[in-house]
């Protein structure tokens, strides 16, 4: 058995990652992933410790890169026939991520650029966010960054770090309930699609917690 990872509040997850860009891997770019159920957090904590790094180094130092970006078109879900769930594993490009992530690690481009998900039309955008070499810290995060599947298995090795979003459930179900009822579901429908489609999800990432370098409680 793996030992349980160390539990970090927000505040001393920031200070960590601040160490990352103090003390940077050979290449002069640590890559920390996170990862969570739904809801959990992850991109609002990404957030927070890009705002950190910027406020200590100024800009251009820590840039976000979402696994959201990875996300299949909503045309080729439906040519799937998996658009009534998507989110789950396989709605996402695994292969491409991974060789992102590859790509973000190796910095050794003059500026690699990233996709991003845009939820107003609720679909990736490719070449979104631009990653300058210059780049210190790249936080990327997503739901399946710990999975044991391949090619996610591959993350942990590549990322210089990992950390697991972990929110008490019903805060996180409130979360997710009031975010897709602003994405325009009634309430009904938003319950139904945090406690189904993105239940099942959480149900496949909770116990990929263990794989992780640090637990983050938010
Ligand atoms: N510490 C917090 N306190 C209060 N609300 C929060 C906190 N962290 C996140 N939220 C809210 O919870 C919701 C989900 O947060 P966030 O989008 O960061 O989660 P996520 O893990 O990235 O979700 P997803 O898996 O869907 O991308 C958002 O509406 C966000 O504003
Ligand atoms: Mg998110």
């Amino acid at each position: 058995m793996p030992p349980t990872p160390a539990a970090l509040d927000v505040a001393a997850a920031v200070e960590r990652a601040l160490t990352l860009v103090a003390d940077p891997p050979p290449t002069g770019r640590a890559v920390l992933g996170i990862a969570g159920s739904p809801g959990s957090g992850k991109s609002t904590l990404a957030r927070r410790v890009v705002a950190a790094v910027t406020e200590a180094h100024g800009p251009g130092v820590a840039v976000q890169v979402p696994m959201d970006g990875f996300h299949l078109a909503n045309t080729a879900l439906a040519a799937l026939g998996r658009s009534d769930r998507k989110g789950a594993i396989d709605t996402f490009d695994a292969a491409g991520y991974v060789a992102l992530v590859r790509r973000l690690v190796a910095a050794d481009e003059d500026v690699t650029w990233a996709p991003d998900f845009d939820r107003r039309v609720d679909e990736p955008v490719a070449g979104s966010i631009a990653v300058p070499r210059a780049v210190r810290l790249v936080v990327t995060e997503g739901n399946y960054l710990l999975d044991r599947d391949e090619p996610w298995a591959l993350l942990p090795g590549l990322l210089t770090e990992t950390w697991f979003c972990r929110t008490d459930d019903a805060v996180r179900i409130d979360r997710l309930v009031g975010r897709h009822m602003r994405d325009g579901r009634d309430h009904a429908a938003a319950r139904a699609w945090a406690t189904e489609v993105d239940g099942a999800n959480a149900r496949r990432i909770e116990p990929t917690a263990d794989r992780a370098d640090l637990v983050v409680t938010t």
